[in-house]
């Protein structure tokens, strides 16, 4: 039984996130969704509507399980008994932070080693700060998030 930790602040969740994450299920027995409590800036979604919007984007996936954590990812990933930690890539910039943030949690919890995926092309300029800089100037997120968050942006129930 393979167990992984999809990690990240998801604030917005995209379309690119919900790519990774349907693609990982089909690795592993069962993922992880671990949101991070404290993201260190003014988030757009509190914690509780993060949480809630992910269950429901991976209500169909049944090896989908959404729970968040605060401090270090490595003591989650610890505490989850999971062997893996999943992250997406999406160009180079990303591969620089990404690796220095994989060897690190690889020296905090051995166990755990950390699985990349490429980004498919078509999601690969979606961030979400990104999305949250155009949304807060106006800009059309409407490709870049699932429905469910853009409907949710539109009811300004952040
Ligand atoms: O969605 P993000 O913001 O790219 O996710 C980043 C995340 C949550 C994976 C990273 O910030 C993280 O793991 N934070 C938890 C604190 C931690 O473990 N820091 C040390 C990293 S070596």
């Amino acid at each position: 039984m393979k167990r992984a930790v999809f990690p990240g602040s998801f604030d917005p969740v995209t379309k690119g996130h919900i790519d990774l994450i349907t693609r990982s299920t089909k690795m592993f027995d069962e993922l992880v969704i671990g949101v991070l409590v404290n993201i260190g800036k003014v988030p757009l979604f509190s914690l509780e509507a993060r949480v809630e919007m992910l269950k429901a984007l991976t209500k169909d996936l049944p090896n989908v399980t959404v729970k968040s954590f605060d401090g270090l990812l490595a003591d989650f990933v610890e505490q989850e008994q999971a062997d893996a930690i999943v992250r997406g890539l999406r160009n180079a910039q990303d591969f620089e932070y990404e690796m220095a943030l994989a060897q690190a949690n690889s020296k905090l919890n051995p166990k755990a080693d950390t699985v990349f995926l490429a980004t498919a092309p078509e999601y690969s300029y979606i961030s979400s700060s990104g999305v949250k800089e155009i949304y807060r100037f106006g800009g059309n997120i409407q490709d870049m998030v699932p429905e469910l968050v853009f409907d949710r942006l539109q009811d300004n129930n952040g």
